[in-house]
């Protein structure tokens, strides 16, 4: 019969394609409904457009959650080594960068998984409607949706619209109010793997530093420490590390905590006051630091056997421990990923179908598991694709 289906997915995104087609690969009649013109346009514009399609270390650990035991179960049925043969299989070049990162090779080869989930959603026969504003989703017995003046009709709902990051790439908070009006709890989200923002002190001294590079080893409140670099921007902090700290920042008022020096050794600076008594202090700190930024921080640049001990101690200390003051965030227009999300504990670990609501599922970023920097959001989204597309 016209417009009935086994599964219909909302969300031509990395969750709902690939779930589509797993579903779609198990001979289930699917329909995924996209409100942008275009699919997957986060994959398209990911790791700077090479998509950094998932992290050879995936371990639980990497994820962020208000139940950290709820990824471990999708994450060990689907593994970056099934993305992988997959990816092999469509002949996509690919290369491990840093951190066990997996980028595809070449400039826009991003777009290339695209169409390696469009061409497996082709293979399981899915139908995909691109434009379609969803305008209207009930249940009786079924599912009915109604996109673009049509109503389809499914046993099974798949929620796959993602998270808040990047509104004008389409992102909507659709997956989270439809699954509150199902009565599934949603854990407050936020911007994560984003841009801080400084208080005005330190970014009185900070912004002079605009396009400063550095590595450090990053940590915001009590969270883990990141060793990778970090950036300074005219707002405050960016790169790599700055972004990870970032997911951890839930209280808001938590300091980040920099060690500038992570590639020296203790006591650096006293020992090079036995070995260069009359090297200048900032001479030496400059030899492990940018030199702005080591103008910056030790003003005083007098031959170290000039300085006692006990102030080089506390030189290198402010260096290893330096504590600045975010203000806030970049918000949603520069994060990379949304935390929070649909509440794990309205959903089954295997299947990510609502105890409370069968037939609705939630994948992706709509569920409160957020991963690190470095292809750990694509695996989840593969993962949990795998999971719904295994059981509707
Ligand atoms: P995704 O956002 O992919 O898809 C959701 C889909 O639902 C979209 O197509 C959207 O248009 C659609 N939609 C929204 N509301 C709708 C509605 N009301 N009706 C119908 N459709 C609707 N991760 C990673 O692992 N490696 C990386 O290299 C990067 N790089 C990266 C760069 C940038 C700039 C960003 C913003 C993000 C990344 N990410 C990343 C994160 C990654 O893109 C993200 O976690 C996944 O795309 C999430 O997959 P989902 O399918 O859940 O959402």
């Amino acid at each position: 019969m016209k417009g009935r289906y086994d599964a219909i997915v909302l969300g031509a995104g990395a969750a709902g394609l690939f779930c589509a087609s797993v579903a779609g690969r198990r001979g289930r009649r699917v329909l995924v409904l996209e409100h942008n013109s275009e699919p997957g346009r986060k994959i398209v514009i990911s790791g700077g457009g090479r998509c950094n399609f998932t992290n050879l270390d995936t371990k639980p650990d990497r994820f962020l959650s208000a139940n950290p035991h709820f990824a471990k179960s999708a994450l060990a049925r689907y593994t970056p080594r099934d993305f992988l043969n997959l990816v092999e299989r469509h002949g996509i070049p690919y290369a491990e960068k840093r951190l066990g990162q997996l980028f595809c090779e070449g400039v826009g080869s991003a777009r290339r998984i695209v169409r390696m989930l469009l061409d497996e959603c082709a293979a399981g026969d899915v139908d995909l409607r691109l434009g379609a504003a969803v305008t209207r989703v009930d249940r009786a017995e079924c599912f009915s949706v109604e996109a673009h003046g049509e109503v389809f009709t499914a046993p099974a709902l798949v929620l796959a619209t993602g998270g808040l990051s990047i509104p004008k790439l389409g992102a909507t908070r659709f997956s989270l109010d439809l699954a509150e009006r199902f009565g599934l709890g949603v854990v407050t989200p936020a911007p994560a793997l984003v841009p801080v923002t400084l208080a005005a002190d330190d970014l009185a001294w900070t912004a002079p530093l605009t396009g400063v590079s550095t590595p450090v080893v990053a940590r915001a409140g009590t969270g883990p420490a990141f060793a990778e670099a970090a950036l300074f921007t005219h707002r405050g902090l960016s790169g790599p590390a700055i972004l990870q700290a970032s997911s951890y920042r839930s209280d808001s008022d938590a300091p980040l905590t920099l060690d500038l020096t992570p590639d020296a050794e203790p006591g650096f600076l006293r020992a090079a006051k036995r070995t260069r008594p009359k090297a200048g202090s900032r001479t030496i700190v400059a030899m492990h630091l940018p030199q702005r930024l080591a103008e910056a921080l030790v003003p005083d640049d007098r031959p170290l056997a000039d300085w006692k001990d006990a102030a080089l101690e506390a030189l290198e200390s402010r260096l290893r421990r330096l504590t600045l003051q975010p203000a806030g965030d970049e918000g949603y227009a520069k994060a990379e990923v949304m935390r929070g999300g649909v509440d794990t504990r309205a959903l089954s670990s295997k299947t990510m179908e609502a105890i409370a609501a069968p037939g609705l599922f939630v994948i992706g970023e709509a569920v409160d598991v957020t991963g690190w920097l470095g292809g750990y959001n694509f695996q989840w989204a593969w993962a949990s694709g795998f999971a719904a597309g295994s059981a509707v």
